[in-house]
């Protein structure tokens, strides 16, 4: 595709604002402990700029500035999904790494990806049938069994209801695998399993600009994505999401239920 150099050059830059954002201003939004900051403002604005320069006729869907809503024109034609920090947590308590993340959907489905890293200078990257790189070299999921792996795990940190299940799930896929990890950010849990650090990812509620990027980078290095029922993703909006690397062939017995 002709344009996902551009992006990337674009998810580069953004990296750059966050690295460079000193003691940012932070606000709070509804949920537990569910904040923005002015950086993630300022990140979503580029990339809305220069996306839009790209590619005109696009829609944007993004976390900040009430841009959050799924509209069924978004399921038309070309719309961007941006998470402009996945990990605002992390970047607000200097707990590494945040990413920016980038998803171009084309008639509702997911066509390119983008999920930079700027800590490490790690860059993911998808295009739908192509394969998924990581800094332009492929990368393949792992095809370890489960036991022979890590599994990682989000806590839907702003859905108190959903913390029980969370860690009774949990609970039980600790001695099924080597042990388990939380990062603070979804779209860098996914892209763990599509680089093979991870084997599974679960998380029972992410939004879409959460996983639009990642689970297309992750599919396309042979992961198996789903919700909890073991349905394709919808990307329509907020979801559970279970991110199997290749070895992992079957879904956990423990994973019943779900949002
Ligand atoms: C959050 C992170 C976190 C996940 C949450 C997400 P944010 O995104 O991805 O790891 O557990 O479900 O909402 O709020 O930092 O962009
Ligand atoms: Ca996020
Ligand atoms: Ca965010």
């Amino acid at each position: 595709m002709m344009i996902i150099n551009e992006i990337k050059e674009l998810a580069k830059e953004a990296g750059q604002i966050l690295l460079a954002a000193k003691n940012p201003k932070i606000m709070e939004k509804s949920g537990h402990a569910n904040f923005c900051t002015e950086t993630d403002e300022k990140i979503q604005a580029f990339l809305i700029e220069g996306l839009t320069g790209l590619l005109p006729e696009a829609s944007f869907l993004g976390e900040e500035d009430g841009l959050d809503v799924f509209s069924e024109k978004m399921g038309e034609g070309y719309c961007f999904v941006l998470d402009p920090i996945d990990g605002t947590s992390n970047f607000i308590y200097s707990y590494r790494p945040s990413v920016i993340s980038i998803a171009l959907l084309k008639d509702g489905q997911p066509y390119a990806a983008v999920v930079y890293n700027p800590y490490d200078d790690m860059l993911f990257s998808a295009i739908k049938g192509e394969g998924a790189y990581l800094n332009g070299e492929r990368i393949m999921s792992s095809d370890a069994p489960l036991s022979d792996g890590l599994a990682v795990f989000g806590t839907a940190p702003y859905y108190a209801e959903l913390q029980e299940q969370t860690f009774e799930i949990a609970k039980r896929v600790l001695p099924l695998c080597v042990d388990l990890r939380r990062s603070g950010t979804a779209a860098w849990d996914m892209c763990c399993v599509a680089m093979g650090s991870c084997n599974l990812y679960f998380e029972l509620r992410i939004q879409l600009w959460d996983y639009a990027a990642a689970a297309l980078i992750a599919s396309e290095a042979g992961c198996v994505l789903t919700d909890m029922e073991q349905r394709p993703l919808s990307y329509k909006g907020p979801t559970s999401v279970v991110c199997r690397a290749r070895g992992v062939t079957e879904m956990p017995e423990c994973f019943g239920g779900g949002a």
